[in-house]
């Protein structure tokens, strides 16, 4: 894993193999970011006419690549785009810029971080983004691997910052490792993580930190009712899991909050079978599991004051004879009886379950994330996870702890008209309604498995969960570790 050090030395004299400096768009042509000083006496006069022939202009993340000929320790400059010049840098923008750049020098081995990056909210971008950056997922290339440079090793930001950089720089280690680690999770194929291997890697990452855990197995499952998670995992030869991991913080007088998240680790859609074209991408329906998954090892690390408790159900949503059919009715954890009318809306039932059981504990929060529907890309693209809850505030608190982490996020309704779509003729509701509004129908789902009293948000992060495209900022392609930042964040201000 990546490491990043700061230092307090001119960035110009680290020894180092290259140095990131900044650009932007000025009125009269390009100019130089803070943090690019040392570096720029080092070229004299000639850095920004070099930088402008080669053709930079300081578009946001646009990389420009410069041999240093003995003027600086490091034998290449970068310079990277950081858009319109400001006083200072959103710090969503710095992340990606930082991520951008050190993409860009995967196969170097050192690199130095010369960029705005004099105070705590700088910084924590700066060394976040080029952490993200710094990654790569080589589990599965034997032959192929030599083709593919490894990610940055060991990276250095240039700061002033005294004292408060250490606690900056430890907590992005702890919160990038969280968001690598989901990203593995993600982009591991369905033939390497069923259900029980799922929970088994949660049984791992949370042995390394010292949560507790228990796995409930197909028996456990049956003997707790869980019939959605049941009834979804009957169609795989692969059974079924509800792991439930906890984590206590020191002290007494908590906010109890419980996590629970999607862990479909393949989605063919069942009896109601997806189209061939695209079906791959649905080794992603365990982005919620994995976010939830990384999120408490980063709580953990972290050491917040919070008692955190996370339901996390895992299934193979697989056609086969002993699949669930449209028209059958599954008996969910809690005694709701929900119709199926469509098996691949499987999401809904497996979290059905696993929020009741969560409400169970009469937590004061319970945060649900899920790659839950089609229509959530359709509605806010493939980059914005739709957020929504049973309290306007929680929602718009949600959403600026995203904002704050630098994940895109948006505040959704739950329209109480939207209910009655989900009346069944014989049974207490179906699992799917209109396809208008498709995304809110969902939370309406989730909804009715909310215990009363209990603030309840939802992320909808089927499009961020999983960058289908090519890669961008510090976002590769595949798994991407979508809400752990978002999570992380929101604990920490719940947290005493
Ligand atoms: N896992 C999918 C949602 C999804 C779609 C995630 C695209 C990521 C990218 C979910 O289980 C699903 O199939 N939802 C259905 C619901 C419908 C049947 C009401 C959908 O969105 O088509
Ligand atoms: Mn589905
Ligand atoms: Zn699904």
């Amino acid at each position: 894993m990546t490491s990043l050090s700061v230092s307090s030395s001119p960035a110009a004299s680290v020894r180092t193999d290259a140095v990131v400096i900044g650009v932007a768009k000025g009125p009269k042509g390009l100019v130089l970011a803070p943090g690019s000083e040392s570096v720029a006496a080092a070229f004299g006069k000639g850095l920004l006419p070099a930088l402008t022939g080669l053709g930079g202009t300081g578009k946001a993340e646009e990389i420009t690549r410069l041999a240093s000929l003995g003027a600086t320790k490091a034998a290449v400059v970068v310079a990277v785009g950081l858009g319109d010049v400001a006083k200072e840098y959103d710090p969503e923008l710095l992340r990606r810029a930082t991520g951008a750049a050190v993409r860009a020098l995967a196969g170097t081995a050192s690199v130095t971080l010369a960029l705005p990056a004099a105070d705590a909210r700088s910084l924590r971008a700066v060394a976040e983004g080029g952490l993200l950056g710094a990654y790569a997922f080589t589990a599965y290339r034997t032959t192929s691997l030599a083709d593919h440079k490894p990610p940055v090793a060991s990276l250095t930001v240039a700061t002033g910052l005294g004292k408060e950089a250490k606690t900056v720089v430890r907590r992005a280690d702890v919160v990038t490792r969280a968001v690598k680690l989901a990203r593995d999770l993600v982009n591991t194929p369905p033939s390497h993580l069923h259900p029980v291997e799922l929970a088994a890697a949660a049984t791992e990452a949370a042995a390394k930190v010292g949560l507790s855990v228990e796995v409930l197995d197909e028996k456990a499952l049956r003997k707790g009712a869980f019939g959605g998670i049941l009834g979804v995992g009957q169609g795989s030869t692969n059974p079924p899991r509800l792991v439930h991991l906890s984590y206590k913080g020191k002290g007494g007088g908590k906010t109890k909050v419980a996590l629970v998240g999607k862990g479909i680790t393949f989605d063919s859609g069942g009896i109601s079978i997806k189209p061939a074209a695209g079906m791959e991408d649905m080794k992603s329906d365990m982005g919620g599991a994995a976010a939830v998954i990384a999120t408490m090892a980063a709580v953990a690390e972290l050491g917040l004051v919070i008692d955190v408790e996370a339901w996390v159900p895992m299934a193979e949503n697989m056609p086969s004879g002993t699949a669930i059919r449209p028209s059958d009715v599954l008996t969910m954890r809690g005694g709701k009886k929900v119709e199926v009318n469509n098996t691949d809306a499987e999401g809904r039932l497996i979290m059905g379950d696993a929020i009741a059981r969560a409400c169970e504990d009469s937590p004061d929060y319970v945060f649900d994330v899920a790659t839950l529907t089609g229509a959530q890309l359709v509605a806010l693209g493939a980059r914005t996870a739709g957020v929504m809850s049973n309290d306007d505030g929680l929602r718009e608190q949600m959403v600026a702890s995203a904002g704050v982490a630098g994940e895109a996020m948006w505040g959704m309704p739950l329209p109480a008209d939207l209910r009655k779509g989900l009346d069944s003729d014989i049974a207490d509701m179906v699992n799917t309604g209109p396809r208008e509004g498709g995304m809110l129908t969902a939370g309406l789902f989730l909804q009715e498995f909310v215990a009363d009293g209990v603030k309840w948000s939802h992320l909808d992060i089927a499009g961020p969960a999983y960058n289908t495209g090519a890669p961008y900022g510090y976002t590769h392609t595949g798994g991407t570790g979508a809400a752990v930042r978002t999570f992380v964040q929101v604990l920490e201000d719940l947290a005493r």
